[in-house]
């Protein structure tokens, strides 16, 4: 059954945040929104935490706003009484858990270790939260996990930052990271909106690691298509590889055998996550073409064109390979 951390999942960052007075509730989450991120949890750390979720879900609809820092029943029915729409909790409490599954609330329980994953289990959770995940084992405990309990994401927080989105999302069971970071506690208070909005924004392009991955050239024929791969192959000291229906020079320029896709031609936009990047664009608007899509032999998508030329250009998103650590 679908479940609100699915969507989650699909934005890899959950913004963790304390609304110190209600009046910021407002400003910040269409700061998160304008930035990518239209999803908030709002902890109970704060006096101000359920007018605040009761503000953004009557506000501001759009927004998935949730409660964090749940430690008590009672907090667990007020927030969702106020409009929440998933619950997280820092620990494992099986009470707790349990009111919430009955209850039919999305509640994601905090875990550090894999006794309490195998508790959190048999509620039927897909997802818990690693908590905190850098003194927990970081990267090296998800991978572990993952060993004994195959079917389970986790949302990593605890001083998650944009520097470690990359590393954690490459961990297959990661679902997504949250934390502080997305708005910084100045900016809440000073209602800065188009400031939260650039930091989320930053934030969000660490999910994708969007960077153009080749550039396409059509050409008139053949002939043509070889030439200039030969030519561009020379200067950059790269490989020609003959490939259908095109020749790569080295893996930076693809030319046609033929007027390919785009009046000028096609851009390759690389991401570490294509599935994800695809939902992302698509939510930004752009129409993508899925019957053309392409597939590695596992089933897994490799590319997808936008439906749309800009500026003469076909674009398609492109599978890995990853960019460089050095560059992120
Ligand atoms: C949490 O409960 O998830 C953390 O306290 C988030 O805060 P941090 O990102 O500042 O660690």
């Amino acid at each position: 059954m679908a479940n609100v951390f699915d969507k989650a999942a699909e934005l890899g960052i959950v913004p963790v945040l304390s609304i110190p007075d209600v009046s910021h509730a407002v400003p910040l989450v269409k700061g998160l929104a304008k930035g990518g991120l239209p999803l908030i949890e709002v902890m109970f750390r704060t006096d101000a935490a359920l007018d605040s979720i009761r503000e953004i879900a009557e506000k501001c609809p759009e927004i998935c706003v949730g409660a964090g820092t749940v430690v008590t029943i009672e907090q667990a029915d007020a927030a969702m009484a106020a409009g929440a729409k998933f619950l997280v909790s820092p620990g494992f409490d099986p009470e707790l858990v349990k009111h919430c599954v009955e209850k039919g609330y999305d509640i994601l329980p905090g875990i550090a270790t894999p006794t309490e994953i195998q508790n959190a289990v048999k509620f039927g959770l897909k997802y818990l939260k690693f908590f905190p995940a850098p003194t927990g084992g970081g990267t090296e405990a998800l991978d572990m996990f993952s060993g004994p309990y195959p079917g389970v994401k986790f949302v990593v927080t605890g001083g998650m930052g944009a520097d470690t989105i990359a590393e954690y999302l490459d961990v297959p069971c990661v679902a997504a990271v949250g934390g502080t970071f997305p708005a910084p506690m100045k900016m809440i208070l000073d209602d800065d909106t188009d400031g939260i909005a650039e930091v989320t924004r930053r934030a969000v392009a660490e999910v994708f690691g969007f960077r153009i991955a080749h550039i396409g050239i059509n050409s008139e024929n053949e002939a043509e298509a070889k030439k200039t791969a030969e030519t561009l192959a020379r200067i950059f000291g790269l490989e020609v590889i003959p490939h259908d229906p095109c020749y790569f020079a080295g893996s930076l320029v693809e030319v046609m055998k033929g007027q390919g896709r785009g009046r000028l031609g096609h851009i390759a936009i690389g991401t570490r996550d294509i599935v994800r990047a695809a939902k992302y664009v698509e939510r930004a608007g752009i129409a993508l073409d899925w019957e053309n899509a392409k597939y590695y032999p596992d089933g897994s998508l490799m590319c997808v064109f936008f439906r749309d030329d800009i500026a003469g250009f076909a674009f398609h998103l492109l599978a890995g390979p990853q960019k460089p650590k050095s560059d992120r």
